[in-house]
């Protein structure tokens, strides 16, 4: 069965870190969103999608992907990396992929590293970063292995 993972990971490479953990774990396709433009996705059965959180959502050209997508009876996945690195983040997304007639298989996150002040005046966010550091870190790394061996059981890899 051929799988896919495509992630956006624009920021530091956090979500792109564990979008290889699951490609090398399923022995999938692994696509940058950047070059994803003309993806066949009728070739696959299983798809994972990930990104890191950008004020709070997912990357839009993520869900401008999925828009184009008939997802029907596809088996597909959401992960995230982000500063709190909570799958709710993942939520919105999983709705779309829902209504384009995908099975959820699997939602994962975790805290991908990131500076406050880069981007924001906001006290908490400095803070939040600095719990954020040295994220996705071995602990968030096995994890992943640990979430990726259920979705290939899920999915009959
Ligand atoms: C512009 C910007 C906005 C962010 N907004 C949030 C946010 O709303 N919530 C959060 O938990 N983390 C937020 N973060 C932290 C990122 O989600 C985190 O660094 C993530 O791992 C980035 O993934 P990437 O390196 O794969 O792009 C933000 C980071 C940036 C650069």
């Amino acid at each position: 069965m051929k799988s896919l993972i495509i992630y956006c990971s624009d920021y530091r490479n956090n979500t792109e870190k564990i979008a290889r953990v699951f490609a090398e774990e399923t022995g999938s396709e692994l696509i940058n969103i950047k070059d994803a433009g003309d993806v066949d996705i009728d070739k696959y059965k299983l798809i994972g999608f990930g990104s890191g959180v950008y004020k709070e959502n997912l990357s839009p050209k993520l869900f401008n992907l999925v828009e184009k997508f008939n997802l029907k009876d596809k088996k597909v996945f959401v992960f995230s990396t982000s500063g709190v690195g909570i799958t709710f983040y993942n939520n919105k997304l999983i709705k779309l992929l829902v209504s384009k007639g995908a099975k959820i298989i699997g939602s994962f996150a975790c805290k991908g590293s990131f500076m406050a002040r880069e981007f924001s005046n906001n006290k908490l966010f400095d803070i939040i970063g600095r719990f954020s550091q040295g994220h996705p870190n071995d602990k968030d790394i096995k994890k992943a292995e640990r979430f990726i061996i259920r979705v290939k059981e899920t999915s009959d890899l």
